[in-house]
């Protein structure tokens, strides 16, 4: 079965359950869809939207709010805290030092495309911001010269 065929498979099967659109059957989808692909490419996710009877929009969001979802194949995902707290602990310091350093293109990747960087809006762990997550795991009381570090180890 080559991919379109999978996909169309997946398309079916999501689109044919009870609730569609509901978010736990979305995100079961797009996850699939990214064990199939890779990633959950921007050019399919019209077709999930559809799939499910919801929004482009919708997809992109829950693509860009889960840790585990990326939209394209790059290697490592950033997220930095841009909640009040973090904010008034010098997130937006950590947040520029990344975009400079990374070279970061407005949709948010790095220049070599290997890294994506966005923010989300309370990591849920306020009392130790400021707080960001890279690839999932939690990094806390960040500065640029952590954050520097924590780049130099990806490298390694
Ligand atoms: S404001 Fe950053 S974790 Fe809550």
């Amino acid at each position: 079965m080559n991919h379109e065929e999978s996909l169309a498979e997946i398309f079916e099967y999501y689109g044919k359950q009870l609730n569609p659109s509901q978010q736990d059957n979305i995100v079961a989808m797009l996850r699939e869809i990214q064990d199939l692909l890779g990633c959950v490419p921007e050019g399919v996710q019209a077709q999930a939207a559809n799939a499910v009877g919801t929004k482009e929009s919708v997809i992109r969001l829950l693509v860009q709010r889960f840790p585990s979802l990326r939209s394209a194949s790059y290697q490592h995902r950033i997220i930095v805290c841009s909640g009040q707290r973090c904010g008034s602990k010098n997130a937006a310091q950590v947040l520029s030092f990344l975009r400079k350093e990374l070279e970061i293109d407005p949709e948010g990747y790095s220049k070599d495309k290997t890294i994506f960087l966005s923010t989300q809006n309370c990591l849920k762990q306020c009392g130790k911001g400021p707080n960001l997550l890279l690839d999932g795991v939690l990094h806390s009381a960040m500065t640029p010269e952590k954050a520097k570090q924590l780049l130099c180890n990806l490298k390694k």
